[in-house]
């Protein structure tokens, strides 16, 4: 069990401010405790469980986040973005607040499954080729897909700026202009040049699954959720296991 810590450090721990600002929450009655009105910000607490209320709004605690997003066209994953407003616009300022970054980016005209997380590690494991994990993208495209095209993706296509190949690990033809395509790297633009590699191109390209974990059929674009245990081993499915 994990040794209770006073309000105002959990507070700051999940986004809410500086610690002064935190602790001011507390004296204004605006933060709640399993329900029960907080009233010293030095109250030492047990986070197992804890659901925060700041100013109405619930909280679960979380010692590290992972969200599960679903990404509407038009937003990029930046912080600092150039054309389009950020995907950090899209939720909640303690996340912000508390450093949340995108697990891998999708471009801005990319929709579906985006993982958001405040755990380096986390973020390096989902990332790094070295685990295996498959991305798996459904292409849209403006050309018929033939069998030799997607022979070329699997057998390798190597883009312009390595000369080392790149593999679709699976593809799956879903309809002649829709292909499900898993990856186990992220590249810049890897799907758009690997299509355009093989002589097609992609008009829309929508991320559906990580790992084993599938984006959530209920989970509305531009909405997120907490991510748990159980789908945290979902998504460290490797293709390989
Ligand atoms: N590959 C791309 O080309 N774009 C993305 O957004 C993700 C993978």
């Amino acid at each position: 069990m994990a040794k209770p810590i006073s309000l105002e450090k959990i507070l700051f721990s999940q986004g809410f401010g500086t610690r002064r600002y935190c602790s001011d929450l507390v004296y204004a009655d605006l933060v709640k405790v399993n329900g029960l009105l907080a009233e010293d910000p030095e109250e030492r607490i047990a986070t197992e469980g804890l659901v925060l209320t700041v100013e109405d709004r619930d909280w679960e605690y979380h010692e590290k986040a992972y969200i599960a997003f679903n990404k509407p066209e038009n937003y990029e994953c930046s912080h600092k973005t150039t054309h389009h407003p950020s995907v950090y616009s899209l939720l909640p300022s303690p996340f912000v607040e508390r450093g949340l970054q995108c697990v891998g980016r999708l471009d801005f005209d990319t929709t579906g499954l985006l993982l958001i997380s405040d755990d380096g590690q986390f973020i390096h494991k989902m990332t790094t080729p070295k685990k295996n994990i498959g991305k798996v993208y459904e292409i849209t495209t403006p050309e018929p897909i033939t069998q030799s095209q997607i022979d070329h993706l699997l057998n390798g296509v190597v883009l312009d700026d390595d000369p080392k190949p790149c593999f679709a690990v699976a593809c799956n033809q879903l309809t002649e202009y829709t292909l499900a395509m898993t990856i186990v790297e992220g590249r810049y633009h890897q799907v758009k040049r690997m299509m355009a590699a093989v002589g097609n191109h992609v008009a829309k390209l929508h991320r559906t699954e990580i790992g084993a974990y599938l984006m959530p059929t209920d989970l509305a674009q531009g909405e997120w959720r907490w991510l748990y245990p159980q789908d945290l081993q979902m998504l460290s499915k490797s293709v390989t296991a």
